[in-house]
């Protein structure tokens, strides 16, 4: 799985929307080498996930251009071919494709987002030690996808902002 860290976090200004709605944005150095590619963030399940706007297929956009990701059971769906990918972690459930979603990795806070259960957890590339850094003082929770672990908002406590950190994939397939 590739992994991508921006040297600097995309802060997201916008309302994120709960599922099965989805806030579509542009982001730089997306997995395909362009310049930048669209993707898609939502609240689930008290944290944010998102993902390109990408197939596992044909890596065409999934929603046909009008911001429908989701089927009627709340799976993210690819409306050229059918495909279906799990509206958590972006692996693909069934359909065509061959491989799961680039999903975002976003965090809360100021708190660096990482695998809180892992042995090392120390940064390890000049992007990773310089996010790091720059984020020592944070003590609120962090939202992140999948491997990176996760924690939701309290009540009473102040929404936290979202910052796209990089992305990670294609995720593997169930
Ligand atoms: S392009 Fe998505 S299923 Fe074919």
């Amino acid at each position: 799985m590739r992994r991508h860290l921006y040297d600097q976090p995309i802060e997201v200004k916008e309302s994120i929307p709960e599922h099965p709605r989805a806030l579509r944005l542009d982001l730089p150095e997306p997995p395909n080498g362009d310049a930048s590619d669209q993707a898609f963030v939502y609240r689930f399940d008290d944290e944010v996930v998102g993902f390109f706007n990408r197939c596992g297929h044909v890596r065409l956009p999934m929603d046909l251009d009008d911001g429908k990701f989701f089927d009627r059971e709340g799976m993210i769906i690819c409306r050229v071919h059918g495909a279906r990918f799990d509206e958590r972690s972006g692996a693909c459930i069934m359909g065509p494709a061959y491989t799961g979603l680039y999903r975002l990795l976003i965090q809360s806070g100021n708190r660096p987002a990482h695998d809180e259960n892992s042995k090392d957890s120390s940064p390890t590339t000049p992007s990773e030690q310089s996010f790091y850094k720059s984020n020592t003082m944070a003590e609120s929770s962090a939202v992140s996808t999948g491997e990176l672990g996760s924690s939701g908002e309290r009540a009473g406590e102040q929404a936290p902002n979202y910052r796209i950190l990089g992305w990670e994939g294609p995720v593997a397939s169930k």
